[in-house]
C-alpha cells in the first residue's frame, strides 16, 4: 500500500509537471502558428469565399490545430494572394466536389496519421463510402450524390457527438431529406422523396427527439452511415432485429420466415412499414383499416381463425385487467386495504405484454400461454377487490346497527329522564 501511494504521488507530480510543459509548449506552439494569412484575408470576403476566424474556429480541424494549408495548401506565412495561393505552393484551389471523399480519406484512411489524434477512430469511412449507393454513384460521374461535406459541412465542421453537428443524430434526418424531400433534386432517380414526412410520423422519431431517447433509430441507423444502401429484403430484419430481439426471434420460428423469405417480402416491413411504423394496437390484429393479416389471408380460412381467436384471447385479458383495476381503485377509495392485489396487477400486464410479443409466433397455443398466465392474476385481483367491496359493506352494515342501538339506548334514556321529571 505504502509503495503504490507512493508511486501515485510521484505520478501526481509528473503529471503536474507533464501538463504544465505541456501548456508551455502549445502556448509556444500557437504563437508559433499565428501568421494564417488565408483566414486573415478570407474573414473578410463575402460568400462563399468569406471563411472567417470566428467560423473556422468551431471547427474540429481547427480545434485539433489544423489549419487551411492542411486541405487547401498554400502559403499562410504570406499575404500577398499570388504567393500565398500559389500552385507552386501547393495551393489545390477550391475543392471540387468529387475530389472530397479523396482529400478527407487521405488523412482519414491512415491508421498511424489518425492514430496521434484519436487511436479509437474508425478509420473506414472512405472504404465504407465506396460500397455505398452514393459513393459508386459518384465514382460513375454523378456528382449530385452525397459527399463527405454534404453530411458532415466544412469549415465549421463538429464531431457527430456534439448536439449541432449535422451528423448528431437529432440532426441526421434533416440533413439526409436535404436532398432526399427533395423532389425537384432527386427527379430522375425515380425513387420516393417521402421518407422524412414519414419518419417524422413514426415512434421512432417521437421516441428520439420527443423523448430525447438516443437508442431509437435514425436514417443512418438503419441505412449505415458510410455504407449507406437500403437494407435488402432479407436484411431488414436483422436491422429491425438488433433492436426488437424477442420479436425477431419469435417471427424467426414462424411459418411466415420461410413464406415471406421465398415470395421476396420484407418481413417486418410488410405489416409495420419502413418508414412511417407506429405504435400498434390490438386493432393491427382486426379486420379493419388497421388490420394487416386480411391483405393475405381469407374470411375463415385455418389462418383466419387463429388471427380471431388470438385477438380475441387479447381482448378478454385486457378487459379482465380493467376489471380489475377499477374494482381494487374503488375498493381503496372506499378506504380499503388492496395495495397487495394492485401491486400484483403489474404481473397481468407483463403477461399482456408477453401476449402481444407471442403473436409474432403467429401460433394460437404461445400466445394463449401467456394470456391464461395473465387472467388468472386479473382474475383474482378482481376477486380482491370485491371481496374489499362486500366486507366494506358488511362494515356498514354493522355500524347501521350499532348506531340505531346506541340510538335507541339514548333515546329510552330520555324517555325515562322525562318520566322521572314528570
Ligand atoms: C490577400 C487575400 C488572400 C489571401 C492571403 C488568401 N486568399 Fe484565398 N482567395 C482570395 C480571394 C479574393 C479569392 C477569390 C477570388 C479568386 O478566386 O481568386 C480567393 C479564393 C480562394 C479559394 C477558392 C478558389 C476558387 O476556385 O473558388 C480558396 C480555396 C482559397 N482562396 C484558399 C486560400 C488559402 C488556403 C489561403 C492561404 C494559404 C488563401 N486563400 C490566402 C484572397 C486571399
Ligand atoms: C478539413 C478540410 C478543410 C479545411 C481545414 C479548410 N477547408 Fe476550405 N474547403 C474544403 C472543402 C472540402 C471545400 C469544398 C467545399 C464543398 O465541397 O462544399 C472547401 C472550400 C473552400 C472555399 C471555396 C468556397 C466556395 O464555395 O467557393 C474557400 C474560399 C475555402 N474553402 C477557404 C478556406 C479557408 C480560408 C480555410 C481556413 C480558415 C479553409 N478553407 C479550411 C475543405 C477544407
Ligand atoms: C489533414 C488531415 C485531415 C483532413 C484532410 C481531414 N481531416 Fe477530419 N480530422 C482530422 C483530425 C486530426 C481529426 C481529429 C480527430 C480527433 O482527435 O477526434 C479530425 C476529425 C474529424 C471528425 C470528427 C471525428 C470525431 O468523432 O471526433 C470528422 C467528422 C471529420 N474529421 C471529418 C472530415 C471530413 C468530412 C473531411 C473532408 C472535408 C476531413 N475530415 C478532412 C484530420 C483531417
Ligand atoms: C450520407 C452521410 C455521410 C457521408 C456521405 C459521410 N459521412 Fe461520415 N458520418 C456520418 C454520420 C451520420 C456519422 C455519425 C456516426 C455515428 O454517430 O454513429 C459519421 C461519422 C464520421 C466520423 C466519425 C468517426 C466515425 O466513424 O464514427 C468521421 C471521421 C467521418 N464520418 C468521416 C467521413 C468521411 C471522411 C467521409 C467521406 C469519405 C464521410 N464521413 C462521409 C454521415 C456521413
Ligand atoms: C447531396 C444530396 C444527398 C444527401 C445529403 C444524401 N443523399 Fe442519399 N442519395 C442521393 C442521391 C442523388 C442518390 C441516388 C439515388 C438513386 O440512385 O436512386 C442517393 C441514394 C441513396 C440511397 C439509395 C436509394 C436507392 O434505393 O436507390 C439511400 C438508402 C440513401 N441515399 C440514404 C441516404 C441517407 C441515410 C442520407 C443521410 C445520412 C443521405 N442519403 C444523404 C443524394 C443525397
Ligand atoms: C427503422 C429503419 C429505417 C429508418 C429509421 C429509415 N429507413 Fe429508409 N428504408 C428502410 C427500409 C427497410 C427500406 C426499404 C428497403 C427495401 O425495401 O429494400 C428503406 C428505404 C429507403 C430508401 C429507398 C427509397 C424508398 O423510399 O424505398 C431511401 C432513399 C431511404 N430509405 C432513406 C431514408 C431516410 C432519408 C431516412 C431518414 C429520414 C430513413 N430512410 C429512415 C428502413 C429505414
Ligand atoms: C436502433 C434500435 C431500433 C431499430 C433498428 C428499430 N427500432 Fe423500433 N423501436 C426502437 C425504440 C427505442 C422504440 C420506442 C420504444 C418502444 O416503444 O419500444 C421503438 C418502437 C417500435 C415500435 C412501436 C412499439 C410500441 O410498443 O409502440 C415498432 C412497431 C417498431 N419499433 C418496429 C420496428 C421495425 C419494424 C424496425 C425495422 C424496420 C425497427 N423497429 C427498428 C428501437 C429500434
Ligand atoms: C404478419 C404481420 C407482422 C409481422 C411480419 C411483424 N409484426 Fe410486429 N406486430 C404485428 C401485430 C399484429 C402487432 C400488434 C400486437 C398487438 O398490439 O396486439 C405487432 C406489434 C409489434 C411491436 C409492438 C410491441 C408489441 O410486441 O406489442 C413491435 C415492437 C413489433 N411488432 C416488432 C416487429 C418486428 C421487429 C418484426 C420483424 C422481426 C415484426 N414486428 C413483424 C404484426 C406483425
Ligand atoms: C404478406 C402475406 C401475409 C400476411 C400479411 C400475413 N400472413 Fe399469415 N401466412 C402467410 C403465408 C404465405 C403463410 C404460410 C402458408 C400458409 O400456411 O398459408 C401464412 C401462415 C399463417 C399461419 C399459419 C401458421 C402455422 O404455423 O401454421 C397463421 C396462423 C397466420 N399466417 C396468421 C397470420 C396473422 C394473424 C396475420 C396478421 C397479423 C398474418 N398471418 C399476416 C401470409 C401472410
Amino acid at each position: 500500500m505504502a509503495i503504490l501511494r507512493n508511486n501515485s504521488r510521484q505520478f501526481g507530480v509528473l503529471a503536474s509537471v507533464g501538463a504544465l510543459s505541456l501548456f508551455i509548449f502549445a502556448a509556444a506552439f500557437s504563437f508559433g502558428q499565428t501568421k494564417n494569412s488565408c483566414v486573415d484575408c478570407h474573414s473578410a470576403l463575402p460568400a462563399p469565399e468569406g471563411v472567417t476566424q470566428q467560423m473556422f474556429s468551431q471547427d474540429i480541424h481547427a480545434q485539433k490545430g489544423l489549419t487551411c494549408v492542411s486541405c487547401h495548401g498554400g502559403d499562410a506565412s504570406s499575404d500577398d494572394p499570388t504567393q500565398a495561393m500559389n500552385v507552386k505552393a501547393g495551393w489545390k484551389g477550391k475543392i471540387d466536389r468529387k475530389q472530397v471523399p479523396q482529400l478527407c480519406g487521405s488523412c482519414h484512411s491512415n491508421p498511424a496519421y489518425m492514430r496521434q489524434y484519436d487511436p479509437s477512430l474508425h478509420t473506414d469511412q472512405l472504404s465504407q463510402y465506396h460500397t455505398s449507393i452514393h459513393g459508386k454513384r459518384l465514382a460513375a460521374g454523378d456528382a449530385k450524390v452525397a459527399v463527405c461535406t454534404d453530411c458532415h459541412g466544412v469549415h465549421n465542421l463538429r464531431a457527430p457527438s456534439d448536439p449541432r453537428s449535422k451528423v448528431n443524430p437529432v440532426n441526421v434526418a434533416t440533413t439526409c431529406a436535404h436532398c432526399h424531400a427533395d423532389a425537384a433534386y432527386m427527379k430522375g432517380y425515380g425513387i420516393p422523396t417521402n421518407q422524412l414526412a414519414q419518419y417524422n410520423t413514426s415512434v421512432h422519431h417521437e421516441d428520439l427527439v420527443a423523448r430525447g431517447d438516443l437508442s431509437a433509430p435514425t436514417c443512418t441507423t438503419c441505412h449505415g452511415n458510410h455504407g449507406a444502401v437500403p437494407p435488402g429484403v432479407d436484411k431488414v430484419q436483422n436491422v429491425c432485429a438488433t433492436c426488437h430481439v424477442f420479436q425477431a426471434q419469435m417471427y424467426d420460428k414462424s411459418s411466415h420466415k420461410a413464406a415471406f423469405e421465398s415470395a421476396s417480402l420484407p418481413g417486418c416491413v410488410v405489416c409495420h412499414s419502413n418508414h412511417a411504423i407506429t405504435h400498434p394496437t390490438d386493432a393491427k390484429l382486426g379486420t379493419g383499416p388497421e388490420g394487416v393479416c386480411m391483405q393475405c389471408h381469407s374470411r375463415g380460412d385455418n389462418c383466419d381463425q387463429a388471427r380471431a381467436e388470438m385477438l380475441n384471447e387479447l381482448t378478454q385479458l385486457n378487459q379482465a385487467i380493467k376489471n380489475a383495476d377499477q374494482a381494487l381503485a374503488e375498493a381503496d377509495a372506499a378506504g380499503m386495504e388492496v395495495s397487495e392485489a394492485r401491486m400484483a396487477q403489474s404481473q397481468a400486464r407483463d403477461a399482456l405484454t408477453k401476449a402481444r410479443v407471442a403473436i409474432h409466433s403467429f401460433n394460437k397455443v404461445l400466445v394463449d400461454q401467456d394470456v391464461q398466465a395473465g387472467l388468472k392474476v386479473a382474475n383474482k385481483d378482481l376477486q380482491v377487490g370485491r371481496q374489499a367491496m362486500v366486507e366494506r359493506n358488511r362494515r356498514r352494515a354493522g355500524l347501521g346497527v350499532s348506531l340505531l342501538a346506541i340510538g335507541m339506548v339514548l333515546a329510552g334514556l330520555w324517555l325515562y329522564i322525562r318520566k322521572i321529571e314528570s
